[in-house]
């Protein structure tokens, strides 16, 4: 059989087939690869076709040893988990299934292999993986933190009876006031561990985002007072009020802004620009494309590297002293709250910007 004796519309429905289809000749040569093969083989259908199977793949046992036992069993062997492909430092893991090609009257004419890329389910399964263990942890974070707040409590209390009892030149109230700063600080982690572990039902209203973008910025401008960071904003003032959970708002800009803040430091522009997009968003029933309100926050401050990038959003990731690494992850769960989306643009030395999409109605 010649593939070049095939009706045309035959050889385009296996060409169109999203799956790599391969198949071999009663001697085990290539009489047909699609490109969906070609390019998971990384061999080109001129130079492969006429060749020997178990030449082309001699690098591939597994796939040989299928193919092996397919034509001497005349049944169809499959294997979803242990072939990999590794082509050009690309590795690609297959579901493969070979079949014999079997004719009108029954007898075998040759072998047909199916090349099925697993690349994005295990990205998936990767996905689902990091999602499970992290509301695990989320679960147990959560608990602890609870456990942690009523003697955190107590040792305020404590504390500031102390500093009540002692006089005010005593030295030792320098101690009580590391005591309770501390204290503020471990309750400040608690509280963000909270508000990121426990389910949150939102509270649904018109939101104007100019004025709450509006408000952080007259706070921020007022807490950098001595620094030169300049605040610019350019708001497109035809944005509709968008229907959102205020409170979850203003502390996902506010976090934004200020990790916009600490990473100019003592100067720099912090850009915050909004405007209407059509966007794609996740809804109940998948995806939608809907209008969107989009909000940037950028700044021309220190950027990240790659590995930064890499292990943004991950809780309790910090690159600073005093960080918690937990406004990120609290960001990035009240933008899901809203199903809207987050986007990071950075470069090292140059600075940082995070588009936040918003979609207009829920
Ligand atoms: N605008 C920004 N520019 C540079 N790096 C940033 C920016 N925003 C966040 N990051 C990086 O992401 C990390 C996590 O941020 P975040 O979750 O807010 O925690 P924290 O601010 O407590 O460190 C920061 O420590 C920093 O390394
Ligand atoms: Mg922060």
């Amino acid at each position: 059989m010649n593939p070049e004796h095939l009706p045309e519309f035959y050889a385009n429905v296996i060409d169109s087939v999203g799956d790599g289809v391969i198949v071999l000749d009663g001697d085990g040569r290539v009489i047909l690869l699609n490109p969906v093969a070609e390019e998971l083989a990384g061999i080109s259908r001129r130079l492969s076709l006429g060749q020997p199977f178990s030449v082309l793949f001699k690098e591939d046992t597994l796939l040989l040893e299928m193919a092996d036992k397919s034509a001497a069993s005349g049944m169809s062997i499959s294997d979803h988990e242990n072939i990999v492909l590794k082509r050009g430092g690309r590795i690609t893991p297959l579901s493969v299934t070979v079949s014999p090609l079997l004719l009108g009257d029954g007898s075998r004419a040759g072998t047909i292999v199916l090349l099925k890329d697993l690349t994005n389910i295990r990205d998936l399964e990767a996905a689902v993986r990091k999602a499970d263990r992290l509301s695990t942890i989320g679960t147990l974070a959560a608990g602890l933190a609870h456990e942690i707040k009523n003697p955190l409590g107590g040792i305020r209390g404590a504390a500031q009876l102390l500093d009540m009892e002692l006089s005010e030149e005593d030295e030792l109230r320098e101690c009580t006031r590391v005591i309770l700063k501390e204290v503020q600080r471990v309750n400040r982690i608690v509280e963000e561990l909270l508000d990121l572990a426990s389910p949150r039902s939102l509270n649904l209203v018109g939101v104007n985002l100019h004025k709450i973008l509006a408000h952080i910025v007259f706070l921020q401008q007022q807490a950098t007072e001595g620094k030169s960071i300049t605040f610019q904003r350019q708001l497109d003032p035809s944005i509709p009020p968008i229907l959102a959970d205020e409170g979850r708002l203003t502390q996902l800009f506010l976090n934004l802004i200020k990790n916009a803040v600490e990473a100019v430091g003592e100067n720099g522009v912090i850009v915050i620009a909004s405007r209407v997009v059509a966007e794609y968003s996740m809804t109940q029933r998948g995806e939608r494309r809907s209008r969107m309100v989009a909000v940037e926050i950028g700044d021309d401050g220190c950027g990240m590297t790659r590995e930064e990038m890499e292990n943004l959003f991950t809780p309790f990731y910090t690159t600073k002293e005093k960080g918690t690494g937990l406004g990120l992850a609290i960001c990035q769960k009240i933008v899901a709250e809203h199903r809207g989306m987050i986007r990071v643009d950075s470069e090292e030395g140059r600075g940082t910007t995070f588009t936040i999409l918003l979609p207009i109605v829920q």
